[in-house]
């Protein structure tokens, strides 16, 4: 038997102070498309803005459906429209930001399970580490790849 443990790191920033500049873009984008949600079940509305390698910002919001399952997170609703627009660009990072009643949540909204598992595979397609930016009325948390919040990703990618 071997113990073994993991470890992630992340930043905080209080109130958004000292935030990079490229960061709170980003974080204003998803602030912006959370206003154009559509969430009359959950009244939770979320937005999420990817900034690609080839400069373009995609911004969404989550899509809900009478039939539950049937709606989509902010998240995929932005990866997935980014990749069928620009196949060949890559993402570079990823905003998340949910408001209720109007008011920007207090803590941040972190990606559901599945939307974290179509981020892994985002950065593997590409190679290169996914930013993520989880922004609350009160602070904000950068993470340097999706695998500091999906640890032991699922693979099923042909192997090279
Ligand atoms: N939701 C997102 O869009 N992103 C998340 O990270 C968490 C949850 C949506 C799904 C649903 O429309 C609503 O928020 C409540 O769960």
């Amino acid at each position: 038997m071997c113990q073994k443990s993991i470890s992630i790191s992340y930043k905080e920033y209080f109130r958004n102070e000292g935030l990079e500049l490229k960061d709170k873009e980003l974080l204003d984008r998803a602030k912006k498309a959370s206003e154009g949600a559509y969430a009359p079940y959950s009244n939770f509305n979320v937005g999420a803005a990817v900034r690609l390698s080839n400069g373009e910002i995609i911004a969404a919001s989550n899509q809900e459906n009478a039939a539950y399952p049937s709606g989509l997170c902010a998240e995929r609703v932005a990866i997935f429209y980014a990749h069928a627009k620009f196949p060949d660009a890559s993402v570079e990072s990823i905003a998340v930001t949910a408001s209720v009643g109007g008011h920007v949540c207090e803590t941040p909204t972190y990606p559901c399970g599945a939307c974290r598992q179509v981020l892994a595979e985002s950065e593997m397609r590409s190679g290169s580490p996914i930013r993520v930016i989880v922004g609350g009325e009160k602070f904000t948390q950068v993470m340097d790849s999706i695998s500091a919040l999906l640890p032991f990703t699922f693979d099923n990618l042909p192997k090279r």
